[in-house]
């Protein structure tokens, strides 16, 4: 009797659509005021897919709970009937019949893999980062999930973190566009329509993940408000003003309290300052991990952490095990469960969960566009977009690139003939068997007009154990373990019959992403020895170093002619035929500093000075200075920076006045032009420079670029408009101020290779 009256209740829930925010309150309210303790507690647990994955709904722990109302969200399965059956017992068999709100890792891709979000930042390309989100909640939704736990933008200026393969470098305002675009992308119109396309995205991690002192994934972070505000929380709070749905809390400690538990950091900036008004998650068992920080028991954590404003505890059973017990002992009040309950139930309802519980999870429409030819598509051009040329030097007059399909290639190297690894690290729904292995991908392109000749070459590292084991650990096929003389023996024969070698070499899958941090980032021993060996048979090789993070290539800069920083991506194999052989014309940019040595990191374009500043490129050691003694100072390739198949001239800047009002603008104009003899794409970058302020400022900072892609010869204008926005900074109070005063306004491919010219806002 009493489901029947539920269900009546639903249907007469309006469209989602027309809905107002106090007609959700209403249903929200009532529906509340009929929810035991336990069952708003239920609201507040979230878990991971654990036995469903290999069980059937019913007889899984997580079954049992959704049939006790006492699961909110689960994450990570992966298959529409497995997700229906769940929400059937949540909606069914539970007293009130709430839905389950149903979560993914969806990080770079559904099934159709994109390149990781590093290098889709690299793409510099808004468009294509909004539309792989689309394509990815496009699959996702369909396949069941309803909310993405991405995008990351947690800033990182430091590459032996593993986890910067999952953001979009280290520049805060490229950074808060990407997280425009991506929540933009994944969200659609999924909270304005019940027919809308979408799902919740969830802005991560809340807040200074990337800062992990000495790049040590997990390690503690300690800085300044100051550069909290400038340089860290930007990306988060664009994700906010864009409409993210959620958020997610960090690991980390945010001025010695954890993220989890830090009421100023999810309350007083988040909510206060910020206006988000979604739900907040935790991070996988973070509340629990505060024990291990030093806080106290499960129990005071869990308590601490509802109050700083968590909504929803992952993994932890903190909220569901403990909350009950602090309300008794009056560390908690029913007011602070109901707030937390209320926000998921919010998002719940915004997402039309109320209406259809089923709305996400259509197995004909999943089988249509999971790995559809539109999105491979669509992927192979976007894979292709975000490869960085980093190196392409000419042998006999010609650049070693792009490749004539003719003659025999070699293609040598531990990656050449991966399935799993082609996609990168948080591949969580890859249907491996799908994709294309560079030498099946090469062999197609080829075929008839060129010869390849493949093999593996050599070990990825030289621990059997971790090549092996790590692996499994992470749903990859290991790669195998091979003699190393027999497959060098190998190697250097298939290149002596060879015109040309490409190496795939660099990180597998499991070498970058969680967990995944490095102390040295210069290529694996093996296969530096192998190109070291290849070199000697004189054939021009061209390096693809598949990396999620900067590599130190120092050694090759000085020794390969050609050299292609490559992401990863389901559609990989082809794109990458795509641009060797000129079909494609490289167009993608780094986003994050290349050092010369992994001593240099944190290394970061975007720094503040020095009393002693020291140009970059010094070579001789000066005493007293900031250099080091033993490296040439500053990037070996800067952010920004990235070769292609033509050249570019810009002309002089022109200013349309040398001076700006504090509420006023003015545009700084370049003539760009191909003057090399194909059609190429540029990325013209703007920089400012605070020359005099309050606080010390960085030596300049990207506030603008263009991507354009121009015919040999021809000539565009590219017009920058500087609004006061772009000046302004957080003072020593934080308040968020422009200071008239002369600035430095820069333009050019990257950020060492700039013209500059000045202005004054008076
Ligand atoms: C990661 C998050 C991820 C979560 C769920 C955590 O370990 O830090 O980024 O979303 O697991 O898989």
């Amino acid at each position: 009797m009493f489901l029947l009256f539920f269900f009546v209740f639903l249907i007469s829930v309006p469209c989602n659509a027309q809905s107002s925010d106090d007609e959700m309150n209403s249903f929200i309210t009532e529906l509340m005021s009929r929810m035991t303790l336990d069952e708003k507690l239920g609201q507040l647990n979230q878990q991971q897919a654990g036995d469903i994955t290999t069980g059937t709904p019913q007889n899984t722990d997580a079954g049992r709970l959704a049939a006790q109302g006492r699961l909110g969200s689960i994450f990570n399965i992966m298959d529409v009937q497995k997700i229906h059956d769940l929400q059937r017992i949540a909606v069914t068999q539970s007293r009130l019949g709430i839905p389950i709100l149903i979560g993914m890792d969806v990080i770079h891709g559904y099934q159709t893999i994109f390149p990781l979000p590093i290098g889709m930042s690299a793409t510099w390309d808004l468009d294509a980062i909004r539309e792989s989100a689309r394509i990815a909640a496009a699959e996702a939704s369909a396949n069941g999930v309803a909310w993405t736990f991405s995008p990351m933008v947690d800033i990182s200026l430091d590459s032996r973190w593993g986890r910067q393969a999952e953001g979009a470098g280290e520049d805060p305002w490229l950074g808060s566009r990407v997280a425009e675009a991506m929540v933009q992308g994944y969200q659609g119109d999924v909270f304005a329509s019940d027919k809308g396309t979408g799902i919740m995205a969830c802005v991560k991690h809340f807040a200074l993940y990337g800062a992990a002192e000495s790049g040590l994934d997990y390690n503690t972070v300690d800085m300044s408000h100051i550069r909290m505000y400038n340089q860290y929380f930007p990306p988060y709070r664009a994700a906010v003003e864009a409409g993210v749905g959620s958020v997610m809390s960090s690991f980390n400690l945010v001025d010695a309290v954890p993220a989890t538990s830090n009421r100023w950091l999810l309350t007083d900036v988040l909510r206060r300052q910020w206006g988000f008004q979604g739900m907040v998650v935790s991070d996988y068992a973070s509340i629990d991990e505060m024990t291990s920080h030093g806080l106290g028991t499960l129990k005071t954590n869990s308590a601490r952490a509802l109050l700083a404003g968590t909504d929803m505890d992952m993994c932890a059973n903190g909220f569901i095990g403990t909350l009950g017990q602090s309300l008794n002992e009056g560390t908690v009040t029913m007011e602070d469960i109901d707030r937390a309950c209320r926000r998921i139930l919010e998002a719940k309802y915004r997402l039309g969960l109320f209406r259809d519980p089923y709305r996400f999870g259509d197995a004909k429409l999943a089988k249509k566009i999971t790995y559809c030819k539109e999105h491979r598509k669509t992927a192979r051009r976007i894979t292709a977009e975000s490869f960085v040329l980093l190196k392409n030097d000419s042998i006999g007059g010609n650049p070693v690139l792009p490749l004539q399909r003719k003659g025999t290639i070699a293609l040598i190297g531990p990656l050449v003939d991966t399935r799993t690894d082609i996609t990168g690290s948080w591949s969580m729904a890859q249907d491996a068997s799908k994709y294309t292995t560079l030498r099946e991908g090469f062999e197609r392109y080829l075929k008839g007009k060129a010869t390849l000749l493949c093999t593996q070459g050599c070990n990825l590292i030289d621990n059997p154990h971790t090549q092996q084991a790590v692996a499994k650990g992470h749903d990859c096929q290991p790669i195998p373990f091979v003699d190393s003389d027999h497959a060098l023996g190998e190697a250097l024969d298939l290149a002596r019959r060879s015109d040309v070698v490409i190496c795939a070499m660099g990180e597998c899958a499991w070498m970058n992403g969680e967990g995944t941090s490095r102390s040295n980032l210069e290529l694996y021993p093996p296969q530096r020895r192998l190109l070291e060996a290849l070199l000697q048979t004189g054939k021009p090789i061209v390096l693809l170093n598949f990396a999620g993070r900067a590599t130190v290539l120092t050694w090759e800069s000085q020794h390969i002619p050609a050299i292609l920083n490559v992401w990863y991506g389901s559609e990989c194999a082809d794109a990458l035929c795509d641009v060797l052989f000129g079909d494609v014309s490289p167009s993608g940019r780094l986003t994050l500093s290349m050092p010369r040595s992994t001593g240099q990191e944190p290394l970061y374009y975007n720094h503040l000075p020095t009393g002693r500043p020291v140009p970059d490129g010094t070579t001789d050691y000066r005493v007293w200075s900031p250099n080091y003694l033993d490296v040439v100072q500053g990037p070996l390739y800067p952010f920004g920076y990235g070769l292609t198949y033509s050249r570019f001239s810009y002309s002089d800047i022109r200013l349309s006045s040398s001076t700006m009002s504090a509420d006023g603008s003015l545009t700084a104009t370049v003539t760009l032009t191909n003057t090399g003899k194909r059609e190429a794409t540029e990325v013209v970058q703007l920089y400012i420079h605070d020359r005099v302020a309050s606080i010390s400022r960085p030596v300049k900072e990207l506030k603008g670029f263009q991507r354009l892609t121009l015919k040999a010869g021809e000539s565009r204008d590219v017009t920058f408009t500087i609004t006061p926005d772009l000046l302004k900074f957080y003072n020593s109070d934080l308040d968020y101020v422009l200071e008239p005063g002369e600035f430095d306004l820069m333009i050019g491919p990257d950020s060492y290779n700039l013209q500059i010219v000045t202005f004054e806002v008076k």
